[in-house]
Protein backbone atom coordinates (compact mmCIF):
# COMPACT_ATOMS: atom_id res chain seq x y z
CA UNK A 1 0.00 0.00 0.00
CA UNK A 2 1.00 3.73 -0.72
CA UNK A 3 2.34 5.02 2.15
CA UNK A 4 0.08 7.69 3.69
CA UNK A 5 2.28 8.92 6.30
CA UNK A 6 5.77 8.97 6.45
CA UNK A 7 7.48 8.75 9.59
CA UNK A 8 10.69 6.91 8.19
CA UNK A 9 12.93 9.74 8.77
CA UNK A 10 12.80 13.86 9.12
CA UNK A 11 14.64 13.73 5.42
CA UNK A 12 11.64 12.51 3.57
CA UNK A 13 10.22 16.54 3.61
CA UNK A 14 9.08 18.12 0.33
CA UNK A 15 10.57 21.90 -0.07
CA UNK A 16 8.15 24.47 1.18
CA UNK A 17 6.84 26.86 -1.76
CA UNK A 18 8.87 29.81 -0.10
CA UNK A 19 12.28 27.54 -0.72
CA UNK A 20 11.41 26.68 -4.10
CA UNK A 21 10.54 30.55 -4.66
CA UNK A 22 14.49 31.58 -3.16
CA UNK A 23 16.08 28.82 -4.95
CA UNK A 24 14.68 30.28 -8.36
CA UNK A 25 15.97 33.93 -7.40
CA UNK A 26 19.38 32.92 -6.05
CA UNK A 27 21.98 35.29 -6.83
CA UNK A 28 24.81 33.00 -7.43
CA UNK A 29 28.85 32.80 -8.20
CA UNK A 30 31.06 29.93 -8.73
CA UNK A 31 31.92 29.08 -5.02
CA UNK A 32 35.35 26.55 -5.74
CA UNK A 33 37.26 29.40 -7.71
CA UNK A 34 36.39 32.27 -5.54
CA UNK A 35 32.81 32.40 -3.14
CA UNK A 36 29.16 32.54 -3.55
CA UNK A 37 27.34 35.32 -2.12
CA UNK A 38 24.29 33.21 -1.10
CA UNK A 39 26.10 30.27 0.19
CA UNK A 40 28.89 32.58 2.03
CA UNK A 41 25.35 34.04 3.72
CA UNK A 42 24.53 30.61 4.78
CA UNK A 43 27.69 30.07 5.98
CA UNK A 44 27.97 33.46 8.14
CA UNK A 45 24.70 32.60 9.40
CA UNK A 46 25.35 29.07 10.52
CA UNK A 47 27.99 29.72 11.71
CA UNK A 48 27.29 32.65 14.10
CA UNK A 49 23.97 30.41 15.43
CA UNK A 50 26.33 27.77 16.30
CA UNK A 51 28.75 30.19 17.91
CA UNK A 52 32.01 29.48 15.49
CA UNK A 53 34.08 31.53 13.47
CA UNK A 54 33.77 30.22 10.27
CA UNK A 55 31.27 27.70 8.31
CA UNK A 56 32.05 25.55 5.13
CA UNK A 57 28.52 24.63 3.40
CA UNK A 58 28.82 20.77 2.03
CA UNK A 59 26.49 18.72 0.45
CA UNK A 60 25.50 16.14 3.25
CA UNK A 61 25.98 15.42 7.06
CA UNK A 62 28.02 12.15 6.17
CA UNK A 63 30.78 14.28 3.73
CA UNK A 64 30.43 16.88 6.87
CA UNK A 65 31.78 14.56 9.00
CA UNK A 66 34.62 12.93 7.18
CA UNK A 67 35.98 16.39 6.16
CA UNK A 68 35.46 16.76 10.12
CA UNK A 69 37.82 13.92 10.23
CA UNK A 70 39.90 14.44 7.84
CA UNK A 71 40.60 17.75 9.04
CA UNK A 72 41.08 16.72 12.76
CA UNK A 73 43.01 13.14 12.63
CA UNK A 74 46.26 12.35 11.30
CA UNK A 75 46.27 8.90 9.82
CA UNK A 76 46.73 6.47 12.35
CA UNK A 77 45.36 8.45 15.08
CA UNK A 78 42.16 7.25 17.07
CA UNK A 79 38.71 8.48 17.74
CA UNK A 80 36.26 8.29 19.91
CA UNK A 81 32.60 8.24 19.47
CA UNK A 82 29.20 6.61 21.40
CA UNK A 83 28.54 3.04 20.39
CA UNK A 84 26.10 3.36 16.73
CA UNK A 85 27.38 7.00 16.60
CA UNK A 86 26.71 7.83 12.48
CA UNK A 87 30.65 8.68 12.07
CA UNK A 88 30.75 4.84 13.28
CA UNK A 89 28.02 2.80 11.88
CA UNK A 90 26.35 4.57 8.86
CA UNK A 91 28.87 5.85 7.07
CA UNK A 92 30.78 2.66 5.68
CA UNK A 93 33.46 3.21 8.34
CA UNK A 94 34.85 5.72 6.26
CA UNK A 95 36.69 7.42 9.31
CA UNK A 96 38.47 4.37 9.60
CA UNK A 97 39.51 3.77 5.71
CA UNK A 98 39.80 7.59 4.12
CA UNK A 99 40.32 9.73 7.01
CA UNK A 100 42.56 6.43 8.28
CA UNK A 101 41.80 6.87 12.40
CA UNK A 102 41.35 3.77 14.43
CA UNK A 103 37.43 3.99 16.28
CA UNK A 104 36.62 3.04 19.13
CA UNK A 105 33.26 3.00 20.95
CA UNK A 106 31.93 5.02 23.85
CA UNK A 107 29.42 2.76 26.01
CA UNK A 108 25.88 4.72 26.31
CA UNK A 109 26.29 4.99 30.05
CA UNK A 110 24.52 8.15 30.73
CA UNK A 111 21.75 7.55 28.17
CA UNK A 112 20.83 5.63 24.80
CA UNK A 113 23.65 7.37 22.36
CA UNK A 114 24.81 9.32 25.22
CA UNK A 115 28.10 8.49 27.34
CA UNK A 116 29.02 9.83 30.84
CA UNK A 117 31.62 12.05 31.81
CA UNK A 118 33.22 8.56 33.52
CA UNK A 119 33.39 6.82 30.19
CA UNK A 120 35.75 9.44 28.75
CA UNK A 121 37.94 9.88 31.73
CA UNK A 122 38.43 5.72 31.24
CA UNK A 123 40.03 6.38 28.36
CA UNK A 124 42.04 9.60 29.14
CA UNK A 125 43.69 7.71 31.96
CA UNK A 126 45.11 5.36 29.88
CA UNK A 127 46.81 7.37 27.64
CA UNK A 128 49.29 8.89 29.56
CA UNK A 129 50.27 12.94 28.41
CA UNK A 130 53.95 11.56 27.56
CA UNK A 131 53.07 8.35 25.75
CA UNK A 132 56.30 6.77 23.83
CA UNK A 133 56.45 8.23 20.29
CA UNK A 134 55.15 4.47 19.24
CA UNK A 135 52.02 4.49 21.57
CA UNK A 136 48.60 4.72 19.97
CA UNK A 137 47.14 8.44 20.13
CA UNK A 138 43.90 9.77 20.25
CA UNK A 139 43.15 12.66 17.94
CA UNK A 140 39.47 13.46 18.31
CA UNK A 141 36.39 12.78 20.22
CA UNK A 142 33.16 13.15 18.54
CA UNK A 143 29.77 13.52 20.10
CA UNK A 144 26.12 13.06 18.28
CA UNK A 145 23.46 15.53 19.58
CA UNK A 146 20.79 13.97 19.53
CA UNK A 147 22.12 10.49 19.17
CA UNK A 148 19.84 8.95 15.75
CA UNK A 149 20.75 5.08 16.72
CA UNK A 150 19.72 6.17 20.28
CA UNK A 151 16.49 7.15 19.40
CA UNK A 152 17.11 10.99 19.41
CA UNK A 153 18.45 10.95 22.86
CA UNK A 154 19.99 14.55 23.86
CA UNK A 155 23.12 15.43 25.34
CA UNK A 156 22.41 18.03 28.02
CA UNK A 157 24.39 21.31 28.00
CA UNK A 158 25.67 20.76 31.37
CA UNK A 159 27.53 16.84 30.16
CA UNK A 160 28.17 18.31 26.88
CA UNK A 161 30.72 20.78 28.75
CA UNK A 162 31.72 18.54 31.19
CA UNK A 163 32.31 16.02 28.61
CA UNK A 164 33.81 18.33 26.03
CA UNK A 165 36.30 19.31 29.27
CA UNK A 166 37.48 16.14 29.96
CA UNK A 167 38.41 15.76 25.85
CA UNK A 168 40.63 19.07 26.28
CA UNK A 169 41.88 18.48 29.38
CA UNK A 170 43.67 15.29 27.73
CA UNK A 171 44.62 17.39 24.75
CA UNK A 172 41.49 16.04 22.40
CA UNK A 173 39.15 18.08 20.16
CA UNK A 174 36.03 17.37 20.19
CA UNK A 175 33.75 17.37 16.88
CA UNK A 176 29.67 17.37 17.26
CA UNK A 177 27.98 15.62 15.00
CA UNK A 178 24.77 18.25 15.37
CA UNK A 179 22.44 16.87 12.53
CA UNK A 180 19.73 17.59 14.59
CA UNK A 181 21.34 19.45 17.03
CA UNK A 182 18.06 21.91 16.29
CA UNK A 183 15.86 19.77 18.22
CA UNK A 184 18.44 19.05 20.52
CA UNK A 185 18.65 23.17 21.57
CA UNK A 186 14.54 23.27 21.30
CA UNK A 187 13.76 20.78 23.54
CA UNK A 188 16.55 22.19 26.53
CA UNK A 189 15.08 25.70 25.43
CA UNK A 190 18.52 26.85 24.84
CA UNK A 191 20.36 28.60 21.73
CA UNK A 192 21.94 26.38 19.08
CA UNK A 193 25.34 27.62 20.20
CA UNK A 194 24.69 26.98 23.86
CA UNK A 195 23.76 23.11 23.01
CA UNK A 196 27.24 22.62 20.75
CA UNK A 197 28.74 24.73 23.97
CA UNK A 198 32.71 24.66 23.59
CA UNK A 199 33.32 21.94 20.45
CA UNK A 200 36.01 22.42 18.03
CA UNK A 201 34.14 21.84 15.49
CA UNK A 202 30.26 21.15 14.86
CA UNK A 203 28.05 19.81 11.63
CA UNK A 204 24.64 20.35 11.27
CA UNK A 205 22.32 19.46 8.54
CA UNK A 206 19.55 21.51 6.89
CA UNK A 207 17.96 18.68 5.15
CA UNK A 208 16.42 17.01 8.27
CA UNK A 209 13.97 18.47 10.03
CA UNK A 210 14.59 21.80 8.56
CA UNK A 211 13.07 20.53 5.61
CA UNK A 212 15.69 22.24 3.07
CA UNK A 213 16.55 19.47 0.08
CA UNK A 214 20.23 19.59 0.22
CA UNK A 215 22.71 20.33 2.47
CA UNK A 216 24.68 20.75 6.05
CA UNK A 217 27.61 23.09 7.16
CA UNK A 218 30.85 22.06 8.92
CA UNK A 219 31.68 24.93 11.45
CA UNK A 220 34.72 25.46 13.28
CA UNK A 221 37.45 28.33 13.73
CA UNK A 222 38.51 30.52 9.98
CA UNK A 223 41.48 28.28 10.37
CA UNK A 224 39.90 24.98 10.66
CA UNK A 225 37.59 25.82 7.98
CA UNK A 226 40.36 27.04 5.57
CA UNK A 227 42.03 23.02 6.12
CA UNK A 228 38.51 21.72 5.90
CA UNK A 229 38.05 23.28 2.20
CA UNK A 230 40.86 21.61 1.12
CA UNK A 231 39.50 17.84 2.30
CA UNK A 232 36.29 18.89 0.81
CA UNK A 233 37.70 19.70 -2.56
CA UNK A 234 39.21 16.27 -2.46
CA UNK A 235 36.41 14.38 -1.49
CA UNK A 236 34.51 16.20 -4.52
CA UNK A 237 32.37 18.60 -2.25
CA UNK A 238 33.26 21.72 -4.07
CA UNK A 239 29.88 23.09 -5.48
CA UNK A 240 30.08 26.13 -8.15
CA UNK A 241 26.23 27.81 -8.03
CA UNK A 242 25.65 26.47 -4.71
CA UNK A 243 23.98 29.67 -3.87
CA UNK A 244 20.46 27.69 -5.35
CA UNK A 245 20.70 25.56 -3.07
CA UNK A 246 21.93 27.25 -0.13
CA UNK A 247 19.07 29.76 -0.89
CA UNK A 248 16.40 26.67 0.22
CA UNK A 249 18.71 26.59 3.78
CA UNK A 250 18.35 30.16 4.41
CA UNK A 251 14.48 29.72 4.23
CA UNK A 252 14.93 26.85 6.51
CA UNK A 253 16.69 29.13 9.39
CA UNK A 254 14.07 31.69 9.57
CA UNK A 255 10.88 30.08 8.44
CA UNK A 256 11.60 26.24 9.93
CA UNK A 257 14.46 27.09 12.82
CA UNK A 258 11.29 28.60 14.98
CA UNK A 259 8.83 26.00 14.62
CA UNK A 260 10.93 22.91 15.10
CA UNK A 261 10.01 21.77 18.48
CA UNK A 262 6.72 20.96 17.49
CA UNK A 263 8.17 17.99 16.30
CA UNK A 264 9.24 16.74 19.77
CA UNK A 265 5.59 17.27 20.48
CA UNK A 266 4.14 15.08 18.03
CA UNK A 267 6.74 12.69 18.81
CA UNK A 268 5.32 12.47 22.48
CA UNK A 269 1.74 12.28 21.28
CA UNK A 270 2.79 9.78 19.36
CA UNK A 271 4.55 7.79 21.89
CA UNK A 272 1.47 7.61 24.23
CA UNK A 273 -0.82 6.32 21.09
CA UNK A 274 1.73 3.20 20.87
CA UNK A 275 2.07 2.87 24.88
CA UNK A 276 -1.86 2.58 24.85
CA UNK A 277 -2.06 0.23 22.58
CA UNK A 278 0.42 -2.05 24.62
CA UNK A 279 3.87 -1.53 22.92
CA UNK A 280 6.84 -0.21 24.58
CA UNK A 281 7.23 3.16 23.81
CA UNK A 282 10.23 4.89 25.00
CA UNK A 283 9.62 8.42 26.44
CA UNK A 284 11.34 10.71 23.32
CA UNK A 285 13.32 13.64 23.69
CA UNK A 286 13.21 14.81 20.33
CA UNK A 287 11.60 14.04 17.23
CA UNK A 288 12.83 10.28 17.18
CA UNK A 289 10.58 7.75 18.86
CA UNK A 290 11.27 4.12 18.96
CA UNK A 291 9.01 1.65 19.86
CA UNK A 292 9.09 -2.12 21.08
CA UNK A 293 6.91 -5.19 21.06
CA UNK A 294 6.18 -6.15 24.97
CA UNK A 295 8.25 -8.75 26.14
CA UNK A 296 5.08 -11.26 26.06
CA UNK A 297 4.40 -10.62 22.60
CA UNK A 298 3.93 -13.10 19.50
CA UNK A 299 5.69 -11.10 17.00
CA UNK A 300 8.94 -8.71 16.55
CA UNK A 301 10.05 -5.54 15.77
CA UNK A 302 10.23 -6.26 12.25
CA UNK A 303 6.91 -8.02 11.57
CA UNK A 304 5.30 -4.85 13.39
CA UNK A 305 7.44 -2.46 10.92
CA UNK A 306 6.54 -4.97 7.86
CA UNK A 307 2.15 -4.77 9.05
CA UNK A 308 2.94 -0.75 9.69
CA UNK A 309 4.48 -0.17 6.31
CA UNK A 310 1.90 -2.27 4.64
CA UNK A 311 -1.23 -0.21 6.38
CA UNK A 312 0.43 2.71 4.92
CA UNK A 313 2.72 4.52 7.84
CA UNK A 314 6.42 5.09 6.87
CA UNK A 315 8.92 3.49 9.39
CA UNK A 316 11.44 1.79 9.70
CA UNK A 317 13.99 -0.62 11.84
CA UNK A 318 16.59 0.20 13.90
CA UNK A 319 18.38 -1.99 15.91
CA UNK A 320 15.71 -4.12 18.15
CA UNK A 321 13.09 -0.88 17.48
CA UNK A 322 11.05 0.56 15.10
CA UNK A 323 11.86 3.75 14.65
CA UNK A 324 9.30 6.35 13.51
CA UNK A 325 10.52 10.06 13.35
CA UNK A 326 8.42 13.72 13.12
CA UNK A 327 9.14 16.47 10.93
CA UNK A 328 7.42 19.41 9.07
CA UNK A 329 5.28 17.58 6.46
CA UNK A 330 3.51 15.48 9.41
CA UNK A 331 0.81 17.53 11.24
CA UNK A 332 -1.84 16.70 14.10
CA UNK A 333 -3.67 15.44 11.47
CA UNK A 334 -1.55 12.88 10.03
CA UNK A 335 -0.61 11.72 13.42
CA UNK A 336 -3.79 11.07 13.84
CA UNK A 337 -3.86 8.79 10.66
CA UNK A 338 -1.28 7.31 11.75
CA UNK A 339 -2.26 6.06 15.09
CA UNK A 340 -5.38 5.13 13.58
CA UNK A 341 -3.57 2.94 11.27
CA UNK A 342 -1.17 1.73 13.36
CA UNK A 343 -3.97 0.68 15.57
CA UNK A 344 -5.64 -1.20 13.30
CA UNK A 345 -2.63 -2.87 11.37
CA UNK A 346 -1.29 -4.23 15.36
CA UNK A 347 -4.60 -5.28 16.18
CA UNK A 348 -4.59 -7.73 13.03
CA UNK A 349 -1.34 -9.18 13.89
C1 LIG B 1 23.23 11.91 13.24
C2 LIG B 1 23.49 11.89 11.77
N1 LIG B 1 24.64 12.34 11.31
C3 LIG B 1 24.92 12.35 10.00
C4 LIG B 1 24.00 11.91 9.08
C5 LIG B 1 24.36 11.88 7.61
O1 LIG B 1 23.64 12.77 6.86
P1 LIG B 1 23.46 12.55 5.27
O2 LIG B 1 22.39 11.55 5.10
O3 LIG B 1 23.08 13.94 4.81
O4 LIG B 1 24.78 12.13 4.74
C6 LIG B 1 22.76 11.43 9.52
C7 LIG B 1 21.73 10.94 8.53
O5 LIG B 1 20.66 10.54 8.86
C8 LIG B 1 22.50 11.41 10.90
O6 LIG B 1 21.34 10.94 11.38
Amino acid sequence: MKIQVDLRSDTVTKPSEAMRQAMAKATVDDDVIDRDPTTALLEERTAELLGQEAGLFVPSGSMSNLTALMTHLRPGQRFLAPRHAHVLSHELGTGAWIAGGIPLELPWTFAPGVPAVADLEEVASEEPAKAAYYELETGLVCLENSHNHGGGYLIPADLNAALIEVAHRAGWPVHVDGARLWHSAAAQGISPAAAAGGADSVTVCFSKGLGAPIGSMLCGSAEFVERARRWRKALGGGMRQSGIVAAAALVALDQELPRIDEDRRRAVALGQAMTALGLNAREPQTNILMVEPSADSPFTSAQLAAAWQAAGVGCLTMGPAVRLVTHRDVDDAAIALAVELITQATAAL
